[in-house]
């Protein structure tokens, strides 16, 4: 397995293999973003296919009262692993720890994530990893299905935050 930034032409295969719904292309946006420097998409890869995301938001949560318990914190947002028969072999932690290393290379001293208050295997796996409740909030969000039609979502939340280890990085890539 091996995680790398998203390039242009990494769009195309992971809306091939990890289709968002909707004509919006959910990997277009952040790869847009990432491009206008706002974020890093990070992709897994296993012989060649997408297998998993998580994008790095520099600027932080969208949500005022995440944005006011610790302003400047990046975001891990939008990850996950695909198809679900790939999960709880590394990979979602894997992209995690990238996250941090890439966070840390740029100075910054927390990385956060928010996770529903339906996710308790993500809550868990994140809790594993170092990552510490700092507040609840109510994530709202939109999708556009596959008839074209845009799903407004309201999911109950807590940002977790993980203070990084200063420090010079050692970090050895297989
Ligand atoms: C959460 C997620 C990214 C973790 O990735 P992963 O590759 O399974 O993570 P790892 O293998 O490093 O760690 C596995 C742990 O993740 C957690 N986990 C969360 N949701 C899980 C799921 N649907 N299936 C398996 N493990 C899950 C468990 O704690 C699991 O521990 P276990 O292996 O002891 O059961 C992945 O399970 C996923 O894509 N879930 C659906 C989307 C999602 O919930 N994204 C997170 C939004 S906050």
């Amino acid at each position: 397995m091996e995680i790398a930034v998203c390039r242009a032409a990494d769009v195309a295969p992971l809306d091939e293999f990890i289709g968002s719904p909707g004509a919006a292309s959910s990997h277009a946006r952040r790869f847009a973003r990432q491009q206008a420097g706002g974020g890093t998409y990070l992709v897994a890869w296993i012989d060649g296919r997408p297998v998993g995301h998580g994008e790095v938001i520099w600027d932080g949560c969208a949500v005022p009262e995440v944005r006011a318990a610790l302003p400047g914190c990046p975001e891990l947002n939008g990850l996950g692993v695909w198809p679900p028969r790939l999960r709880s072999r590394g990979i979602g932690g894997a992209l995690i720890r990238r996250a941090e290393e890439l966070a840390r290379e740029r100075g910054r001293t927390f990385l956060g994530l928010g996770v529903a208050a339906n996710n308790p295997r993500a809550a868990a796996l994140y809790a594993r990893l170092g990552y510490l409740p700092l507040t609840d909030y109510v994530d709202c969000w939109s999708y556009e299905d596959s008839d074209g039609v845009i799903r407004e979502c309201v999911d109950p939340c807590t940002f977790l935050t993980k203070e990084l280890p200063s420090g010079p990085l050692d970090v050895k890539r297989s």
